[in-house]
């Protein structure tokens, strides 16, 4: 076990592909703080991963709430008595329809960066004392592969997701001092459960097959080892980097 006896938050825990990084960080021992604004979804999360005989703990949280994000940290705290990662994971993804940028709303463009770049700004303040008090910490944000490819119909998304580069990568410099380790992760298009029905044609999911390397559909299965990397003592040297999984469909 890479992780054994290290606390992990993982905000956006309760479904998709953040349940899987949950689910892989308790195998590899961590005891998971599965953090989500639908916290009926993140208790069973956690209570899958005790069936599992591992150890995880619902918080609820809106990544938007400077209090409810310091309440998080806190029970972490109170809970497991440390924190050692941060999975940035929350978003609005699948709660979002593609369109043309002239039809996005000055409200909705502003709801997106509060819960998809805001967001990770307020977790991450919540925990780095905590952090900075252990002199060691991992902070893993899931940025998204639309940012390198440029992704139509979906300008506020991308636009967040590539925010999540700039802050990993000036947040890394402001940190390496505390021996904080900065990383983001940049997914492919992933079948995740909620973006499955309904937002792909099968024609539009066989063209994203073929622009890969490995011409199948990407899986959350494919991203866990990446985190679980990222999350161990083995990147204790990486810092600031955004890693790309995607099969090889992009390049950079
Ligand atoms: N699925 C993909 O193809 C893909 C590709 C690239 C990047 N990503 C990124 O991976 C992450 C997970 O993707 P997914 O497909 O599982 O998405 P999803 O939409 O199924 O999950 C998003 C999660 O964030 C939570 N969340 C939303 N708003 C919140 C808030 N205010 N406070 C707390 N939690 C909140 C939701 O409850 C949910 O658990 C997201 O950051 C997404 O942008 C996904």
């Amino acid at each position: 076990m890479r992780l054994r006896d290290k606390v992990a938050i993982v905000t956006g825990g309760g479904v998709g592909i953040g349940r899987a990084y949950c689910l892989a960080l308790a195998k590899e021992g961590a005891r998971v703080v599965v953090a989500d604004i639908q916290d009926q979804e993140a208790g069973k999360v956690a209570a899958e991963i005790k069936r599992l005989d591992g150890e995880a703990y619902a918080v609820p949280v809106d990544v938007t709430s400077p209090e409810k994000t310091q309440a998080m940290a806190d029970a972490a705290v109170k809970k497991y008595g440390r924190i050692d990662v941060l999975v940035n994971n929350a978003a609005l993804y699948t709660a979002l329809t593609k369109k043309f940028f002239m039809e996005i709303t000055p409200e909705e463009w502003d709801r997106v960066m509060a819960v998809n770049i805001k967001g990770l700004f307020l977790c991450i303040k919540a925990v780095y004392p905590v952090m900075k008090q252990q002199k060691k910490g991992k902070i893993i944000n899931i940025s998204s592969g639309t940012v390198l490819g440029g992704s139509p119909y979906f300008l506020h998304y991308v636009s967040s997701k590539a925010g999540v580069i700039g802050l990993t990568r000036s947040l890394a410099r402001e940190v390496g001092a505390d021996n904080i380790c900065v990383n983001a992760i940049a997914p492919g298009l992933t079948i995740s459960g909620s973006n499955q029905e309904g937002v792909l044609t099968p024609e539009q999911r066989e063209d994203r097959r073929k622009r890969r390397c490995f011409q199948r559909d990407q899986v959350p299965q494919d991203l866990v080892g990446t985190v679980i990397f990222l999350a161990s003592d083995d990147s204790d040297f990486i810092t600031g980097q955004t890693i790309n999984v995607d099969g090889g469909a992009l390049m950079h």
